[in-house]
């Protein structure tokens, strides 16, 4: 850290926060920028899988501080990342806060540097689903308010922004740092023959399931597992499982579903075996936001088990289509998807690989303004 330069404290805490911050961590490297960048961690996630791993292959330093919060209710987890973060930045006093995405991380850190008069930049804001049920779209409309800069990754967030009152002057639209990552890796993915060598299968769909929405309730859940396992017998599913999602499974006494053969299911994958794995699927199947981008940039097929998206693009330009979680929809979709090969999509706009650097040089015209 350079104490001489401005000092953009950059925060992450879960899974999707690691490829937003990687490429802006590499970028802020480059001394023309004249920022210092640093990196805190919360300890929201904190598994080998969930964490360490991520780390490694997207080659993000090791954090400068570690909050060590691990996990806990929302509101536990919240404010324990408050209480630990505020002498942390008494002491760095540095001239911006940076946060990434809708995480509860996100939210802590933003609300403690504004309550201390440091700005807050946050990178992919401006994504609202309209569903405040969502413990993300509160982090993400209230992280928001609380921010200088405000960097998008669709022209659509500029609309929903200047409907909450936010000035066009913070508005700046750059692109995708999820995308960034994506590209600047994809060579690296690792090949899904490999990751299922000792299962019998060739072609398949890819399963993701971690959201409150869907996994909570057992009612709901059950719905979900009868589904996949239907489709799973015409299309073989690969599932890696949330740590959420798998002690749920347990706890609702629904682990017979992944005794079928067709079901596979795997411990958390590292990101170049998500990548590897989602190239090659058919069909992804899921309730990630960042996944829905991810799939659009690939051009792979993506149904979203949720009833509406923050991430509208997808719908419209990319390989997105929302089934919700009602089984008769989702089949349906999956069938006319298999007849009809998916929307063809295509990538949104400075979704290129560029968007850090497109952050940068906005950064750096701040942090040296007059
Ligand atoms: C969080 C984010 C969500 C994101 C997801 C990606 C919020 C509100 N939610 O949800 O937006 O899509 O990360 O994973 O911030 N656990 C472990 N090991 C870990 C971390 C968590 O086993 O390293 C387990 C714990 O049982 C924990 C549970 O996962 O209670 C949930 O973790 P938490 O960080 O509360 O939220 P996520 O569901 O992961």
């Amino acid at each position: 850290m350079r104490e001489d330069l401005p000092i953009i404290l950059c925060v992450v805490g879960a899974r999707p926060n690691f490829m937003k911050i990687a490429p802006i961590m590499r970028e802020l490297k480059n001394p023309e920028y004249g920022v210092s960048a640093c990196l805190l961690h919360t300890g929201q996630h904190y598994d080998t899988a969930m964490k360490q791993s991520f780390f490694e292959q997207l080659e993000i330093p090791e954090p400068d501080m570690d909050l060590g919060v691990g996990s806990g209710s929302h509101a536990q987890q919240t404010a324990e990342i408050m209480k630990r973060f505020e002498p942390i930045l008494d002491e760095l006093k540095p001239a911006a806060v940076l946060v990434v995405g809708d995480v509860n991380s996100t939210i802590a850190c933003a609300l403690v540097a504004a309550k201390k008069s440091v700005p807050v930049l946050h990178v992919e804001a401006g994504l609202r689903s309209g569903d405040r049920s969502m413990p993300e779209e509160i982090n993400r409309i209230l992280t928001d308010q609380l921010s200088e800069l405000l960097f998008i990754t669709e022209r659509t967030a500029e609309g929903n922004l200047l409907r909450e009152g936010i000035t066009a002057d913070k508005i700046k639209f750059c692109g995708n740092v999820m995308i960034d990552s994506l590209y600047y890796n994809l060579s690296k993915a690792i090949d899904a023959r490999l990751i299922l060598d000792e299962f019998d299968v060739e072609r398949y769909g890819l399963v993701t399931l971690h959201r409150p929405s869907n996994v909570d309730d057992a009612v709901t859940l059950e719905r979900l597992l009868d589904t996949l396992l239907s489709i799973s017998r015409e299309l073989p599913l690969v599932l890696p499982l949330h740590p959420r999602t798998q002690r749920v499974i347990e706890d609702f006494g629904f682990s017979d579903y992944l005794d079928s053969p067709n079901l596979i299911a795997l411990p958390p994958q590292g990101y170049f075996e998500m990548l590897g794995l989602m190239k090659d699927a058919e069909v992804v199947l899921t309730d990630s936001g960042g996944i829905q981008e991810e799939t659009t940039a690939l051009g792979v097929p993506c149904l979203t088990l949720r009833e509406n998206t923050e991430r509208p693009i997808t719908l419209v330009q990319g390989t997105n289509t929302l089934v919700g979680s009602d089984p008769e929809k989702i089949r349906g979709c999956f069938d006319e998807l298999m007849r009809g090969g998916g929307k063809a999509g295509r990538v949104p706009e400075y979704w290129d690989g560029a968007a850090a650097p497109r952050i940068a040089e906005h950064l750096q015209r701040w942090a040296h303004r007059s």
